[in-house]
This record gives C-alpha cells, sequence and structure tokens, in this order.
C-alpha cells in the first residue's frame, strides 16, 4: 500500500482556541478610517451604531495579537473544523510539475465556504449584546448562505441584500438563505434611498457588492435594536478568518512541509487574509520568506491596478472612509460569475501589507479562471467555487514557473469555496459562451480621479 498521506486533519482538540490580530505585528499600522463628515479618525465608540461593540473593538485592536475565541463559537466551529489540509497529488500528477501543492479546503463547511468563519462570530457577538435583527448583503450569495445559518443559530432576524445580477444567476443560494430562515432581496431594490437613486439613473442596473452594502446599511440605521454585519473587508472579518491559516500551520507541520508560496483568490480580502496572515508573521519577524499571492479578476483588479486612496466601502457613501487599494466607490464591474470577487476595494490592513510589498497580487481571466477549475476538478474531484477557480489559476500558474525553473517548491491554496451551486457558469463556459473582460486605463483613470486625495 501507499505510503503517501493525502490530508492531514487536526483532531477537534488542536483546533486554535485564539484568532491571530496581525496588526499587533506589522510595523506599518494600516492607516485609521476616517469619520466620512469630520474626516477625523474613527474610534470604537464612533462604529457602536453600525456593529456590536465587540466588533467594533476588534476592528481598531492594534495591540492584542492573539484574540480568544468565545466557547460558544468554538462548539459551532465543531461542526465542520478542523478542515482538511490535502495534498493535491493529482493535480500535481496534471501539470507534471515538481512542486508539491496543497490546499486547505474550506469547502466542507456546511454552507460550502469559509464565509461561516466569520459568519458564526458576528451573530454570537450581536445576541450576546442584545440585537434582535441583523442587515447585510451577499454578491454570489456565499456569505448570505453562511449568515442566515449563523443568524438561525443564534435567534435573530436577518434580511441579506442580494445583487441583483446572483440573485438571477444563482437561484439556489437564494433558496439556501430562505431555507435557514432569512429573507433576501434582490439588490438593488425600492425599498431603500440608496437602491432607489440608482435605480431611477440605471434601471437596468445588475447590481454590485457596493450597492448592496448601502442598502444593507441604510435598512439597519434605520430599524430599532438592528445591527449592520459584513462578509469581508473589514479588520475583525480577516481576524475571524485566521483560524484557517492558523490550522494550516500546525497540518503543514504535520507534512513535514513550509510553503514557498501561499496563495487565495481575493474579493475584499478575508479568504486571503485568513490564509495568509498567520504565516506572514514569521515573514515580518524576518525567520520565513514565504511569498504571499494573491488572485484577483482582471475585471475588477484594485490591487494590480487600482490606486491607495481613502476610499467608501460602499456605492452610496454611508461607510467611514477607509485607506484602501480602490477602483473608486462607484465602480461597476463587469458581470463575471465570480460574483464574490466583484468589489471595488481591499481591506485596510491587506492594502498597508502592499504598499509595504509584504504580499503581491496577479490577475487572471475569466476564461483562464474556468480552464483552471475545470482541470482542478477533473484532478481532485471537487468542483471548485468560481472565485476559488482564482487562486487555483494562479497556483498553477506557480507549479508551471518552478517546472520551468527545475525547483521544487511548496505551494499552499485556500480553497475557500465549492462550485456545486455555481453549476450554471460552468454551463456557460462548457458552452463557450462566456468571455473575458479588458479593462481601460482610462476607465480606471476616470473611476479614481473623483476620490478626494486624503491619504
Ligand atoms: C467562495 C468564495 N471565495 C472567495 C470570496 C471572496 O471574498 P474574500 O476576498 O472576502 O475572501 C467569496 C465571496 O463571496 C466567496 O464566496
Amino acid at each position: 500500500m501507499s505510503t503517501k498521506i493525502k490530508k492531514f486533519i487536526l483532531p477537534e482538540n488542536e483546533i486554535p482556541t485564539a484568532w491571530y490580530n496581525i496588526v499587533a505585528d506589522m510595523k506599518n499600522k494600516p492607516l485609521p478610517m476616517l469619520h466620512p463628515g469630520t474626516k477625523q479618525p474613527m474610534k470604537a465608540e464612533d462604529l457602536f451604531p453600525i456593529f456590536a461593540e465587540e466588533l467594533s473593538k476588534q476592528e481598531v485592536n492594534e495591540t492584542d495579537r492573539f484574540i480568544e475565541i468565545p466557547e460558544e463559537v468554538r462548539e459551532l466551529y465543531k461542526n465542520y473544523r478542523s478542515t482538511p489540509l490535502v495534498r493535491a497529488y493529482g493535480l500535481e500528477k496534471a501539470l507534471d510539475t515538481p512542486a508539491h501543492i496543497y490546499f486547505k479546503n474550506e469547502s466542507v463547511s456546511p454552507v460550502g465556504s469559509h464565509k461561516l468563519n466569520s459568519a458564526l462570530p458576528q451573530a454570537f457577538y450581536c445576541k450576546q449584546e442584545g440585537t434582535t435583527n441583523i442587515t447585510t448583503e451577499t454578491g454570489a450569495g456565499q456569505w448570505g448562505a453562511a449568515m442566515s445559518y449563523a443568524a438561525k443559530a443564534f435567534g435573530l432576524e436577518l434580511a441579506v441584500y442580494m445583487v441583483k445580477i446572483s440573485y438571477e444567476q444563482k437561484p439556489y443560494r437564494r433558496s439556501i438563505m430562505q431555507t435557514f430562515g432569512a429573507q433576501v432581496i434582490a439588490s438593488p431594490s425600492m425599498s431603500t434611498k440608496a437602491g432607489r437613486k440608482i435605480l431611477t439613473e440605471h434601471p437596468n442596473y445588475q447590481g454590485s457588492l457596493g450597492t448592496a452594502i448601502s442598502e444593507a446599511l441604510e435598512l439597519a440605521m434605520g430599524t430599532p435594536n438592528c445591527k449592520y454585519v459584513l462578509g469581508s473587508v473589514l479588520n475583525h472579518v480577516s481576524l475571524h478568518q485566521t483560524i484557517i491559516g492558523l490550522e494550516a500551520e500546525k497540518q503543514m507541520e504535520m507534512a513535514g512541509e513550509y510553503p514557498d508560496v501561499v496563495v487565495a483568490c481575493f474579493g475584499g480580502g478575508s479568504n486571503f487574509s485568513g490564509i495568509s496572515y498567520p504565516f506572514l508573521r514569521h515573514r515580518i519577524s524576518g525567520e520565513k520568506n514565504t511569498r504571499f499571492v494573491a488572485a484577483e479578476p482582471a475585471s475588477c483588479p484594485k490591487l494590480t491596478r487600482g490606486i491607495f486612496e481613502y476610499d467608501f466601502g460602499d456605492e452610496a457613501g454611508y461607510t467611514p472612509l477607509i485607506p484602501m487599494f480602490t477602483l473608486g466607490h462607484d465602480f461597476a464591474p463587469a458581470h463575471i460569475h465570480a460574483g464574490g470577487l466583484r468589489y471595488h476595494g481591499a481591506g485596510s490592513i491587506v492594502s498597508q501589507l502592499k504598499k509595504d510589498n509584504l504580499i503581491e497580487a496577479v490577475d487572471i481571466q475569466q476564461l483562464d479562471s474556468f480552464k483552471a477549475g475545470i482541470l482542478f476538478a477533473q484532478a481532485e474531484g471537487i468542483i471548485p467555487a468560481p472565485e476559488s477557480c482564482h487562486a487555483i489559476a494562479a497556483t498553477i500558474n506557480e507549479a508551471l514557473k518552478a517546472k520551468e525553473e527545475g525547483k521544487q517548491k511548496t505551494i499552499l491554496f485556500n480553497l475557500s469555496g465549492h462550485g456545486l451551486i455555481d453549476m450554471a457558469a460552468y454551463d456557460a463556459f462548457l458552452a463557450e459562451d462566456l468571455s473575458n473582460y479588458e479593462l481601460s486605463d482610462e476607465i480606471i483613470r476616470a473611476n479614481v480621479s473623483k476620490l478626494e486625495k486624503l491619504a
């Protein structure tokens, strides 16, 4: 029998009990968020009207390296964690590469993606502080599905604004949210001022994450005992996702290897942060020289072609101003099937790390992402989410480079979700009905030139 080990699983009693806060270790801290009216740095208290207090405190925490995971959240994590670290022997063989490829399989969560890692603590803190209702947005529906289950688990009422194009492309994600008891509204909608404004100006607008965030925020601000929760971008979301990398660190040790490259797809940055930050701390301390590669869609390239500036997190400009790599908060991305990557900006921590050259970014065309996803599916038997296909495409590029150079490199990527509810996208790809999208420098320049210079 072969002695090759395919997957590495941490026993439940070895699942980390604290999240890792990279800000405590960063030499250059991220710039503070600014109040949109006064342009003054925001403190945790300034965020209390929107977010749960504990989450607001986590958002601005620059000192605690580790933050304990509440017992109730750890219990629910056990429903699907630890997630397996898998050696992709099939993919290595298909590529005939000397590289060792590992992936962290976050698709095994009950809702099919990494998003539950932050949905559970966010619902927990809201409930603990006496909130009864929450609102959120969702792109491809993965965050909405995770939040719907988490809200039900903690007895909260949830309203989800789902980007209209995904509402139509992915009807079963809507059904999943409704099955867990959430109310789902296609965005833009007529139920908010932000939605009505954009529908009046652009009646056929198919929605964006930026608009859906505005609508969810507006509902939260106008509803008593209601808080808003967000699935990416913010520091506290990245913090919760570090459970991925903390587990992976122990599992790589079980495999007797250490990654030379860590890869993840990039929407607002949560799964990239989650798998990267625990390894990145050893690069910051000078012990290791691992590279970190964020794979974003060529049609929404904030890290590779955006500018670093203060910008809003949403389309209508309700959020604080966040220091970020951005394409401009009213950027309307092309209708690619990786709905979760159609976001104009990157979180403030990741943006600072990019400025400091501690991480890299690559852009991936839609057709290349699906080609990579299909190769992975055939080699490993898992159909990846269209978002995750971007990470796979970047991983394949790294593995082929290793082959060209004749180097044995260890690559770790995050499989952020499965694509079993995204088969319409695969259908379209197989029918040769999908295309790439070119984005001109003029469009990007025109969009970012509207931003006030504050950074
Ligand atoms: C499966 C999956 N992967 C990745 C992402 C991108 O988000 P983030 O950059 O926050 O990880 C999403 C967002 O919806 C997603 O659903």
